[in-house]
């Protein structure tokens, strides 16, 4: 592999970052550490997107300019991201100098060559949205379904993207490559959305949206948001229209956009109709998780039930995000929707980080102090049955995140927790002891550690404080490719004394559960 280029969504910054949000930044950040375990030149970019008109309404609500309503909520996502550990190379904001002119470019590149033109149009417009929508996409009420409100009726002279011209192609690439779209299931349904597209309207009169990037020579109308937003996945990297820099050049197609389903539309044929007309080279994958409900209900501020990240933490008294980005990275199959509750997360990382996960090293360590004073011994040879089980595992969890399954991979790193788990009780190494068998106890002892430090490997991306806790328990380097991982990582010698044997994980305490909430 030589590159790795992710990004997520720009967040609207009309509220607070909430879970949903932070759901799909886990992902990202769990994707990005894994592929940073197999190549060395990797980019992962995020953001906020400031322009529209529900910004213009929020500020205009509140008192402010919309430019200080963005500067403090796109803070929140920051800090929201840092106390999650999301470990990003850059942090882009559709309201940067460099952006806005880059976007300007571009939309006059395709003015010049005839891929955008001027028309007068009605149409009904959701701010929830930001988008046109037509009479069918309604619901029978005449709502936006995904807003449940009334569309606006909007007469404007607006510019059109021809994404007509682009519809064959598009289509074209999608069925040609089945893991463009992820999860694949979801190819059919942008086919069927394809089938009906016509051109898009890409700018607003300024009289109605004031808050948008300036279309050049033209004073009157804003680029419509999308436009703007979509091209930070270039922009953010150096592109301009002469081509880019050595960056662009690098990093450009894009690995993976990780996106949610409800903005898959415009990520698998506006975006790709935009990237054919300036003939760029198309993104790898385009990723949409699911949905995430809490308690099976609908986020809403209307119904109170918003949680932020953050207040997860605090009410778990939690310093680091690790169980969190555990619980989330792993709460849905590959691309469907996932549920957060507070009783399912403590039950959760309980079970798995804890009890099976956390138990094991610490018991192995404990019983290593206690029957050889912390040394391995050169007796004590490893269980190579477990060890191969072990690296077989590696090469499970990279093909599952070649396809961004990444609860899937979860699961086989618990597998061989498991399943390492049943080697301690099936052998008893405390018999063992008791029995005067000390080399075999000694080689059951070393077999888990060794399965062990691939275990931290393979964890860091989901939680990467207790893998380096774990790695440091067992002198084991962490930073060591996923593909030249062996099971020769525990040498002969003194490994730990007790005092430096700690729980990795400690239990989440039921009584936290319901304070201090939101
Ligand atoms: O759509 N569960 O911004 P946004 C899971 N600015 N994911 C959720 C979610 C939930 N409950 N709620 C939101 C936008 N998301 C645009 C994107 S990209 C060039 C521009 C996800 O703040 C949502 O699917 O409404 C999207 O991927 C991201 O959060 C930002 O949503
Ligand atoms: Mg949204």
């Amino acid at each position: 592999m030589e590159k790795f280029y992710a990004t997520t969504a720009i967040d609207y910054v009309n509220g607070a970052p909430h879970i949903g949000h932070a759901y799909e930044k886990i992902l990202s950040d769990v994707i990005y550490r894994h592929f940073s375990q197999r190549c060395d030149n990797t980019f992962m970019l995020t953001g906020t997107d400031e322009h529209g008109i529900k910004i213009q309404k929020t500020a205009a609500s509140r008192g402010i300019t919309p430019k200080q309503l963005c500067d403090e909520n796109s803070q929140q996502f920051k800090d929201a991201w840092k106390a999650l550990n999301f470990d990003y190379s850059k942090f882009i904001r559709t309201t940067d100098d460099e952006h806005v002119s880059v976007v300007q470019h571009i939309f006059k590149k395709l003015v010049e060559q005839d891929d955008i033109y001027k028309h007068t149009y009605t149409g009904l417009y959701c701010s929830g949205c930001e988008a046109f929508l037509s009479e069918k996409d309604l619901t029978e009420d005449g709502l936006c379904p995904d807003h449940l409100k009334k569309p606006e009726v909007v007469e404007e002279e607006n510019y059109f993207f021809r994404l007509t011209k682009y519809k064959e192609a598009i289509a074209k690439h999608i069925k040609q490559n089945p893991d463009f779209i992820i999860p694949s299931f979801r190819a059919n349904e942008v086919l069927n959305q394809l089938e009906n597209i016509e051109d898009i309207s890409v700018s607003r009169a300024k009289t109605n949206v004031d808050w948008s990037i300036d279309v050049l020579d033209d004073s009157e109308q804003g680029i419509y948001v999308w436009i703007d937003a979509l091209s930070n996945y270039i922009t953010a990297i150096g592109y301009d229209t002469d081509g880019g820099n050595e960056q662009f050049k690098n990093l450009w197609p894009c690995d993976v956009h990780v996106i949610g389903k409800d903005i898959l539309k415009f990520h698998s044929i506006y975006w790709i109709g935009i990237l054919m007309a300036l003939g760029l080279p198309l993104p790898k994958h385009i990723f949409a998780h699911g949905w995430i409900t809490i308690d099976e209900t609908k986020m809403s501020k209307s119904l109170g039930n918003v949680i932020s990240p953050t207040s997860v933490l605090e009410s778990f008294g939690l310093e680091q995000p690790d169980a969190l980005r555990y619980y989330m990275a792993t709460a849905a199959p590959c691309g469907k929707d996932g549920n957060y509750s507070d009783q399912d997360f403590k039950e959760k990382v309980n079970a798995h980080l804890a009890n099976s996960m956390g138990n094991l090293l610490n018991r192995t360590l404990s019983m290593l102090v206690k029957y050889f004073d912390g040394d391995v011994k050169p007796e004590f040879k490893v269980q190579s049955d477990l060890t191969d089980k072990a690296l077989n595992t590696v090469k499970e969890v990279m093909h599952k995140f070649d396809y961004f399954e990444i609860q899937e991979a979860a699961q086989k790193i618990m597998e061989l927790v498991d399943e390492t788990n049943k080697y301690v009780t099936d052998s008893e190494p405390w018999t063992l002891a008791k029995n005067g068998e000390t080399d075999k106890c000694g080689q059951v002892l070393t077999t888990v550690l060794e399965v062990m430090c691939v275990v931290s490997s393979l964890i860091y991306p989901y939680c990467p404080n207790i893998a380096k806790s774990m790695a440091e328990q067992l002198s084991y380097d962490l930073s060591v490719k996923l593909t030249d991982i062996k099971s020769d990582n525990i040498k002969v010698g003194h490994l730990i004394d007790k005092a430096d044997i700690h729980p990795v994980f400690l239990r989440l305490d039921s009584e936290f559960a319901d304070k201090g909430k939101k």
